[in-house]
């Protein structure tokens, strides 16, 4: 339905916006100046506990400065108080004592039309859903078990089975009075003018039901379950309910979570969806199987302001977030963005959910990285910069992109953030890299030299991130920065055994969130103990016949990225030992943090004396490891983000 615009700013001009919202929150009465039509209160939308939440009365406008909400008086009934607009509009309307608009009988007829097109759909879910349980759906429960899908999940997310014969839908619904025309408007039938008989869509597939903003069915999404038939997922048409470009999968389910979390999640189909909530991440959302839209993107900024997209980690992936950001740069808004998480080679959320537990999955997600990092490791990865033609032109590739911002407030400190960035790149070394290459320099480089850093290029080193920066992504990242240490860790050992005469006390005591790492050092530690003075190459001997050869070369693979020659076979003992005994201090020291927010969790849940006092140890432990802190911060952890930084 439509209301006269006239109207609603009727309503607005009656209703102020500080009465609508201050039913559902506390007014600061420091910060409040109601005489100026000023009220501050805690957010209503996230958590907090200093007011950041502003209404004006003379705008009639609302604003978080912390998530960043905001809207005017529909806008709040509709997101807080879970209203249709229709709804939102007739309270409002009573309100200020204003008689609702008649309808004109188009618009009733047109409204009732819909009406009846969600039941529709609404009973097509159900019986899907039916469908999954009956011993036609034997084989589906099968398949989605196979693939660790629970009852209960597929419960949240309405799951369900269409059977493999052409007309069992049809039926159902005609059966309950659904009219042919009906029928082929949801396009749950395929109809046409070459076809005498209608029949059903989706046959023989795992159903996904695609819901709307407000958790009405508009459309499925059907599975196919096996490998040989032609299309892997059939979607429905577009129709009056649905158009995929403006819709998010999940979106209803995600909102409240990311209001939450503060942030949205997209990802690239229902499986990955899926796997996020399983994962503990139920802020996620995904595209319809097609690029992200301006609309959708749109979207995701309504509830949150720096959404993480987190495409596959294949060609296919990187293409869709690439686009994706070429897409965002126009729409760019002060404090209002992307991130990036990449996956891991080949991967998609599921699958890693699979293979690597939640926990790694949750770690992609805390790694996301900015879309300033993106767009300039792009630039990177993109271009030659050997000569000065080369460089020249990697500048004007960067300007271009950059010039795609329409806000220029935001324009402006791109070109100053590149600007920066670019003249560092050129100070560490692309000016001058003729010369210097292959000279051995005091500091920085002099390490990764040899063996098979032989033809690193200093140039090619992503720049220092300036200090904010890093300090975003080191909290963000705390995990996938723990994960690499991990694997450093490991990898010292395999290198250089000889630190286990030390530390291998330590080394067995250190906990690993990361699976495979964690059995790889189990069966050094077994190994070690079995075999006294041990040399590297004996160590993977014994590691490969116990089975670990893929785990191994994989770390191997790993450690060409890792920026790792202080784990080097070739580096001197002394130094390993001393990278390796800050690398296992920052390790304690992160696990004790997250212990330590655990517990502070734990007491704010129970408060109780055990709580408390687990609390204390930690904070203990924690300060007594800070006091190596001065000495070792860094280590270990900048090195991975510029190699400028090492020494
Ligand atoms: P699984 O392969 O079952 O793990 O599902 P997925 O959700 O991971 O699918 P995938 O990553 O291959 O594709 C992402 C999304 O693209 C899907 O969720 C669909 O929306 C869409 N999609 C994939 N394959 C097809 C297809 O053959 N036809 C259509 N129309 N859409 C597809
Ligand atoms: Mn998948």
């Amino acid at each position: 339905m439509r209301f006269p615009p006239s109207f609603l700013d009727e309503i607005r001009a009656r209703v102020p916006v500080s009465s609508v919202v201050g039913r559902a929150v506390q007014w600061d009465r420091k910060k409040t100046n109601a005489g100026r039509g000023d009220y501050w209160a805690c957010c209503p939308f996230h958590n907090e506990k200093t007011p950041s939440f502003h209404a004006d009365d003379r705008k009639g406008r609302y604003h978080c400065f912390g998530c960043k909400a905001s809207g005017d008086i529909f806008r709040f009934l509709t997101e807080k108080q879970g209203m249709s607009f229709p709804e939102a509009v007739e309270q409002l309307a009573s309100d200020a004592g204003l008689q609702m608009p008649e309808m004109s009988p188009e618009d009733v007829a047109r409204e009732e039309r819909r009406a009846t097109l969600y039941d529709v759909m609404e009973l097509a879910a159900k019986f899907f859903e039916e469908k999954l349980q009956t011993s036609d759906g034997a084989a589906a429960r099968g398949y989605l078990a196979d693939r660790g899908l629970t009852a209960s999940v597929q419960q949240t997310f309405r799951i369900g089975f269409a059977p493999a014969g052409r007309h069992y839908l049809k039926s159902y619904l005609t059966d309950k009075g659904i009219t042919a025309e009906q029928l082929a408007e949801t396009g749950l039938v395929v109809t046409g003018d070459d076809i005498a008989v209608p029949y059903d869509r989706f046959r023989d597939r795992i159903m996904f039901p695609i819901r709307d903003s407000r958790g009405r069915v508009i459309a499925f999404g059907g599975r196919a379950m096996s490998a040989d038939v032609p299309a892997k997922y059939l979607n429905s048409p577009e129709t009056v309910l649905f158009h995929k470009g403006r819709v998010l999968y999940n979106l209803d389910q995600a909102r409240a979570p990311a209001h939450e979390y503060g942030t949205v999640i997209a990802v690239e189909g229902y499986m990955d969806v899926i796997a996020m909530t399983r994962a503990g991440v139920p802020h996620a959302v995904a595209p319809l199987g097609t690029a992200l839209t301006p609309d959708q993107l749109a979207l995701m900024w309504r509830i949150a302001p720096e959404p993480v997209l987190c495409f596959d980690g294949d060609a296919a992936g990187l293409k869709a977030a690439y686009r994706a950001l070429d897409m965002a740069l126009q729409h760019l808004r002060p404090g209002q963005s992307l991130r990036f998480a990449l996956l891991p080679h080949d991967r998609d959320p599921d699958d890693l959910l699979r293979d690597e537990g939640a926990e790694a999955v949750r770690a992609v997600i805390a790694s996301a990285q900015s879309l300033v990092d993106v767009l300039w490791n792009r630039a990177l990865a993109d271009n030659d910069r050997q000569t000065p033609e080369t460089r020249a032109r990697f500048e004007v590739d960067l300007e271009q992109t950059v010039r795609q911002i329409e806000d220029a407030k935001v324009r402006g400190h791109y070109e100053a953030e590149i600007g920066q960035r670019i003249k560092a790149l050129w100070d560490q070394g692309g000016g001058r890299t003729r010369f210097a290459r292959g000279r051995r320099q005091p500091g920085a480089y002099n390490n990764r030299r040899s063996g098979k850093f032989g033809n690193f290029r200093p140039w090619d080193v992503k720049m220092p991130a300036s200090p904010e920066l890093r300090a975003i992504s080191a909290r963000a990242d705390g995990a996938v920065g723990g994960e690499r240490r991990e694997r450093l860790i490991v990898l010292a050992v395999i290198n250089h055994p000889d630190l286990l005469q030390h530390d291998a006390e330590q080394f067995a005591a250190i906990e690993f969130a990361t699976r495979e790492l964690d059995s790889l050092r189990r069966k050094i530690i077994d190994i070690a103990a079995l075999n006294e003075g041990l040399d590297s190459d004996q160590l993977r001997h014994h590691l490969i016949q116990r089975n670990m050869a893929a785990s191994l070369d994989k770390l191997e693979l790993q450690a060409e990225r890792l920026n790792s020659w202080h784990v080097e076979r070739g580096a001197a003992l002394e130094d390993v030992r001393t990278g390796f005994e800050h690398m296992m201090a920052l390790h304690r020291k992160m696990m004790l943090e997250r212990e330590l927010k655990a517990a502070e969790l734990a007491l704010a849940e129970h408060p109780s004396e055990e709580t408390f006092r687990h609390l204390n140890q930690i904070r203990e432990e924690l300060s007594s490891t800070r006091g190596e802190e001065a000495a070792i911060e860094g280590f270990g952890e900048a090195s991975g983000r510029s190699a400028g930084t090492l020494s």
